[in-house]
């Protein structure tokens, strides 16, 4: 072949190469925020198959226990690290009365859980069990107490009766329940969903209500509360904003948000497994809304509160889809994908770059339900997609958020465009440099320039979550279709990093 012509094809690959390189660049801002390791939190709500026949399992089953609470399932949460966990609820939070959930168990009283199913409610599981299960991971509890059908003694007391060091009567009674020291738990959340399941209140009403509520709850010497309020569903910013205008910003420590991502709508979500490429599309762009949706609570919030002293706390999201076929509709028990995966990745990224606000967050929910860590059936129990997500960035919790400039490119479907890659940065107190980054796009690779700027470093590791197709899924019979490998995709040419995302992957890169 004649070398001009060789020469010149090398050429056109290479420029066009470097042009199909999307640039980014790092920087390290003078103020720059710490992400809060709490946006990492889980949820355990008394629904489905959460609490009992998740955490809390039978006698007789036969895996590592300690009392009740299934120790692989601890130890599975204390390798990823997981820095609060919210219960009981939700919707049940609103119906429950902490006294029927200590003492003697075979003399606790039975509910029917109204919400979630029907089903009878022993009260096997309460705060004792819940707080040992947090002690067990290493995790702080987040209490979410009952506002909509309890009163303000309730909370006052349970309040007392988790941090009370007195002798006063109710911290007499939890040392007669087997604890001798309080648990000093500060994250209390007052009320949930006000405006629906936990209530049905308007916004000025709660904000009322909420100030009684807080006036009561009490610090003791080792637990300043950190208090949070019921906060908005989706779009729904009159309820920020008058929580922000009528409750006094040194009341609460936190305004929560909740967002769920439907494939479809309310009415028919969708299937967690069973999906084509548009449907992929839909679900991404709804997930990537999450940005947007906390870029316009928090204007709101700085109106009243230009210092970020509130913080914004999304205490419920994740993916709802209909549930596993054949299971109990009212157990929301879904499967687990790639495509959940990459919308925890790209969650977890955006809350990191909103870390001067958002300072806490809850994932819906831990286990079998909604979009879970663990799955379990028996004795069995298979690590999902979006745990293995949560294991990746484990590395940027309380580290300080680094700048990234960059125009993603897009990832098209139709008429209809979305950003293809979204990422985050770190650094870490050690120094060591964190960089998350998601490629979402289900037909193509990406190939990133990253511009480091004065940040020096020396190498690299890598580690990537992907999967042959958006709904690959770890199952009982293969648990280990998705998930983390080594990689090596990328170099340092100078400062500067070049790395190539695969299709549906998410990447995380630390650089020394
Ligand atoms: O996470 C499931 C439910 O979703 C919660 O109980 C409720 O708060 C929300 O509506």
């Amino acid at each position: 072949m004649n070398k001009k012509i060789v020469v010149a094809a090398l050429l056109v690959s290479l420029v066009s190469n470097v042009w199909s390189q999307t640039k980014m660049t790092m920087y390290k801002k003078a103020d720059a925020p710490q992400i809060s390791r709490h946006i990492y939190g889980h949820f355990s709500e008394h629904l489905g198959r959460c609490i009992y026949d998740g955490f809390w399992v039978s006698d007789t089953l036969g895996v590592p226990k300690k009392d009740r609470i299934r120790l692989d399932i601890v130890e599975a949460l204390k390798k990823i690290k997981i820095p609060n966990l919210r219960w009981p609820g939700g919707c049940f939070a609103d119906e429950y009365h902490w006294r029927d959930g200590i003492g003697p168990r075979d003399k606790r009283p039975r509910m029917v859980n109204t919400n979630w199913g029907n089903v009878t409610e022993d009260n096997s599981f309460g705060t004792h069990e819940f707080l040992e299960l947090c002690t067990l991971i290493g995790t702080e509890p987040y209490l979410s107490a009952n506002v909509g059908s309890g009163t303000v003694e309730e909370m006052n007391k349970w309040v007392e009766y988790v941090n009370s060091p007195s002798s006063s009567s109710v911290a007499q009674l939890r040392k007669q329940n087997g604890q001798d020291k309080p648990w000093n738990v500060q994250f209390w959340g007052v009320g949930n969903e006000s405006w629906g399941c936990g209530g049905s209140m308007t916004a000025d009403f709660y904000a009322d209500q909420y100030r009684r509520y807080a006036t009561y709850c009490r610090d003791y010497p080792d637990a300043t509360l950190k208090k949070i309020a019921s906060g908005a569903s989706d779009w729904n910013f009159n309820w920020t904003e008058t929580l922000m205008k009528k409750i006094p910003l040194d009341m609460m420590w936190g305004v929560s948000l909740h967002y769920y991502t439907l494939p479809f709508d309310w009415n028919k979500k969708g299937s967690a497994t069973v999906f084509d490429e548009p449907i992929y599309f839909t679900t991404m762009q709804k997930a990537l809304r999450m940005d947007e949706l906390i870029t316009k609570h928090s204007t709101i919030m700085d109106r009243y509160d230009p210092n970020k002293k509130v913080a914004l706390c999304v205490d419920e999201w994740g993916i709802w889809t209909d549930v596993e076929p054949g299971t109990n509709p009212a157990f929301l028990y879904q499967q687990n994908s790639m495509r959940d995966a990459l919308i925890a990745a790209s969650t977890l990224n955006i809350f990191n770059k909103h870390a001067d606000r958002v300072r806490l967050a809850n994932l819906a929910q831990a286990i079998n339900v909604l979009q879970a860590l663990i799955l379990t059936k028996g004795r069995e129990m298979i690590l999902t997609p979006t745990y293995h997500v949560f294991d990746l960035f484990k590395v940027h919790q309380d580290a300080t958020l680094l700048e990234l400039n960059f125009t993603s490119p897009d990832y098209q479907s139709g008429t209809q465009k979305i950003p293809a890659v979204n990422a985050s940065a770190s650094q870490d107190s050690t120094g060591a440099i964190h960089i998350s980054f998601v490629n979402i796009d289900a037909n193509k690779a990406q190939t990133i320039r990253l511009s480091l700027n004065d940040l020096k470093w020396n190498g690299a590791t890598g580690e990537i979550l992907t999967a042959p197709a958006f709904n690959s899924v770890n199952s009982f019979e293969k648990p280990n279709q998705v998930s983390i490998t080594g990689f090596s995709g990328f170099k340092k040419e100078g400062n500067e990093l070049v790395v190539t995302l695969p299709k549906l992957s998410v990447v995380v890169l630390t650089l020394k």
